[in-house]
């Protein structure tokens, strides 16, 4: 696990409560649940059992979560989920006390099913203003590789300089061919507009 990784997981499990989102029937369905922890480089998770989102993560074995801290630290990413024992629910209400409020009994509490967040990707996107205009950071964990962010540009660039006076975020250098800083790219896409050559590609998304 990396340091970006291990910054992302922290954050959201610091945030807790984010946005948590599947697909049923190949629509988007989203909806506020918790990370309830975060340990041997795996977010642990419950939801209850007879939920569409029990169903639908059943289903697609995956998940993806997005949060951000109040400070504008956007943290996102797709991952996949293993259910597991009940013991891991247990950990869940020693970590997270006042979830006892909520289930207060050992019986209330057997509906609610543990899961890991085991390997995924995804990227902290800040724009705090700490790290300059916009900075943004790929990561992946368990195994799982991850595309580099932003618009790319090919050989066929001609070093016109078109492109540059058009970033907003100051993300490209000169050079043969001019090179664009993933950290630095918002995916705009104004560079790809004004691009004579075609040389500017599209990115790929996580
Ligand atoms: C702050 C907050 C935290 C929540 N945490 C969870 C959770 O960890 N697990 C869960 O199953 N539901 C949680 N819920 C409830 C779900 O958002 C709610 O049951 C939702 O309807 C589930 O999605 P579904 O309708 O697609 O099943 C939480 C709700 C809120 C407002
Ligand atoms: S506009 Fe296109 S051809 Fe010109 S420098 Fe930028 S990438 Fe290269
Ligand atoms: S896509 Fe936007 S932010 Fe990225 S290099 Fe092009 S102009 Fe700059």
């Amino acid at each position: 696990m990396n340091d970006v990784a291990d910054r992302a997981l922290k954050i959201l499990r610091e945030l807790r409560s984010i946005t948590f989102a599947t697909t049923k029937d190949g629509v988007p369905q989203a909806r506020i649940a918790d990370v309830m922890g975060y340990e041997n480089g795996r977010l642990l998770c419950i939801v209850g059992n007879n939920k569409p989102f029990y169903y639908q993560l059943k289903e697609i074995g995956k998940v993806a979560l997005v949060g951000m801290t109040p400070n504008y630290v956007m943290v996102r990413l797709v991952g996949d989920i293993r259910f597991v024992d009940d013991a891991q629910r247990d950990k869940v209400f020693d970590h997270n006390p006042d979830l006892a409020n909520l289930f207060p009994n050992e019986d209330q509490r057997r509906s609610l099913v543990p899961y890991h967040i085991y390997r995924g990707k995804g990227e902290i996107f800040d724009l705090s203003g700490t790290r300059g205009k916009m900075y943004r950071e790929r990561f992946s964990f368990g195994g799982e590789t991850v595309h580099a962010a932003g618009f790319r540009i090919n050989d066929d660039c001609t070093a016109c300089g078109a492109c540059l006076p058009a970033c907003p975020f100051s993300a490209i250098a000169e050079g043969n061919p001019y090179v664009i800083d993933p950290n630095q790219c918002d995916e705009c896409g104004s560079c790809y507009a004004v691009c004579p050559s075609d040389a500017i590609e599209l990115p790929t998304g996580l």
